[in-house]
C-alpha cells in the first residue's frame, strides 16, 4: 500500500531526480518565447549597425559574468550604491548593459517573467560574434538568474599581468582547459580595443616580447605620461573582423596586451596558436568551430537552473 509518506519520498526523489537531470538545452524558450532569439539578435545587430564596436563589448561581457558567480546576469545589476560586481576593477571597462536591458524590455513586453538576462547576454554574446563575421553557433538555453552581486566576488578575475601559470589555474578552477584559455582570451581579442592603461606598464618595462617595430607604433598611441584611457585595436590589423590574425600578431610579437602575449612564451600554448594560423589558404586547427565550442563551454559555468535563481523583470535589479 502506498502511504502518504511513500509518495512523498517517491515523489522527492522524483523531483530530485529531474532537478539533477535539468540541464541547458538548445532551444529552451521555443514553446514559452518563440521570438526569444531573433529579437536579441535583432537587437544586437541594431547596436552593432549604430556602433561597431558594440560586438566585442557584448562578448567581454559574457565572459565577465561568466567568471564571476557563473552565468547568471550578475554582472548586470547596479544598486545604489558602488558596491556591485560590475564596479569591480576587474570589471573596468566592461560595457553592454543598455542593448541587454533594450533586448530585455522588449522580451518582458511579449513574454513577461519568461527569458532570463543570464540567457540574453549568453545569446547576445553569439549574435556579436556573427555580427563580426565569426561562426555561428547554437547557445544552449534555461539559464535562471542570480540574486547577488558583491564587488568582492569579482577579486580573482583573470588579470593581464597574471602569469602564465595563474591564467592556467583560473581557467581550470571554472572548467576550462588551456585550450579554451587560448581560444577564448587570445582568440576573442581578435575584436575589440583595450585602454592604454593595460598597454603602458608594458611599454615603460621595456617587454623585450614586443616587436621593436611595432613597440614604436604602440609607443605612439600610448606616450608615455599620455592618457591612459585612449583605447587601441586588440588585434592590430583586423579590429572589427572575427578571424586568424590575432594569433598572427601573437606569434610575430604584436599582442597588444600581455596577458596575450604570455601565452606564447608556452611551448604547449605556442603549438596551439601556430595551429590557428592560416597557411596555404589552410590550417591545422578550425579557430572559427574550435572557439564556437569553448564558448558553449565558458557559458554552462556556474549556471543556475531548475529552480536555483529567478528570471528578472529588469536585468540590472534583482525581483
Ligand atoms: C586571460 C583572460 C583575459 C584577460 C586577462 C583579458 C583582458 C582584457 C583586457 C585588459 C581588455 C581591455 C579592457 C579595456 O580596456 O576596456 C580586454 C578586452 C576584451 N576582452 Fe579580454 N581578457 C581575457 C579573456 C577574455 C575572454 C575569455 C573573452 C571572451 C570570450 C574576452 C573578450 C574580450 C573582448 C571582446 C575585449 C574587447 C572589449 C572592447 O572592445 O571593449 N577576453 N580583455
Amino acid at each position: 500500500m502506498i502511504t502518504t509518506a511513500t509518495f512523498l519520498v517517491l515523489f522527492i526523489a522524483n523531483g530530485q531526480l529531474s532537478l539533477s537531470k535539468a540541464q541547458l538545452h538548445v532551444g529552451f524558450y521555443s514553446k514559452t518565447c518563440p521570438s526569444a532569439e531573433s529579437i536579441v539578435r535583432k537587437v544586437v545587430q541594431q547596436a552593432v549597425t549604430r556602433d561597431p564596436g558594440s560586438a566585442a563589448v557584448l562578448l567581454r561581457l559574457h565572459f565577465h559574468d561568466c567568471f564571476v558567480e557563473g552565468c547568471d546576469g550578475s554582472i548586470l545589476i547596479k544598486h545604489v550604491v558602488n558596491n556591485d560586481e560590475r564596479f569591480a576593477a576587474g570589471n573596468a571597462g566592461v560595457g553592454g548593459f543598455d542593448v541587454i536591458d533594450g533586448a530585455k524590455s522588449e522580451l518582458e513586453r511579449l513574454c513577461p517573467g519568461v527569458v532570463s538576462c543570464a540567457d540574453i547576454v549568453a545569446l547576445a554574446a553569439r549574435d556579436a560574434v556573427v555580427a563580426a563575421k565569426g561562426p555561428f553557433y547554437d547557445v544552449p538555453t534555461g539559464r535562471r538568474d542570480g540574486q547577488t552581486a558583491e564587488k568582492s566576488n569579482a577579486a580573482n578575475l583573470p588579470d593581464v599581468e597574471d602569469s602564465i601559470n595563474t591564467l592556467k589555474s583560473k581557467f581550470r578552477e571554472k572548467g576550462l582547459s588551456d585550450l579554451d584559455l587560448v581560444l577564448l582570451s587570445a582568440g576573442a581579442h581578435t575584436i575589440g580595443t583595450t585602454a592604454c592603461f593595460f598597454v603602458v606598464p608594458r611599454l615603460d618595462a621595456k617587454d623585450p616580447t614586443i616587436n621593436p617595430e611595432f613597440f614604436q607604433v604602440l609607443r605612439s598611441k600610448c606616450p608615455q605620461g599620455g592618457d591612459v584611457n585612449v583605447r587601441i585595436p586588440l588585434d592590430w590589423e583586423s579590429q572589427f573582423v572575427f578571424d586568424d590574425q590575432i594569433f598572427r600578431n601573437i606569434r610575430n610579437g604584436k599582442g597588444v596586451i600581455l596577458s596575450d602575449s604570455v601565452l606564447y612564451q608556452d611551448n604547449n600554448m605556442k603549438q596551439m596558436i601556430d595551429s590557428y594560423v592560416v597557411t596555404n589558404g589552410s590550417s591545422k586547427a578550425s579557430f572559427a568551430t574550435d572557439f564556437a565550442k569553448a564558448m558553449v563551454k565558458m557559458g554552462s559555468i556556474g549556471v543556475k537552473i531548475g529552480i536555483k535563481g529567478e528570471i528578472r523583470r529588469i536585468c540590472n535589479a534583482t525581483n
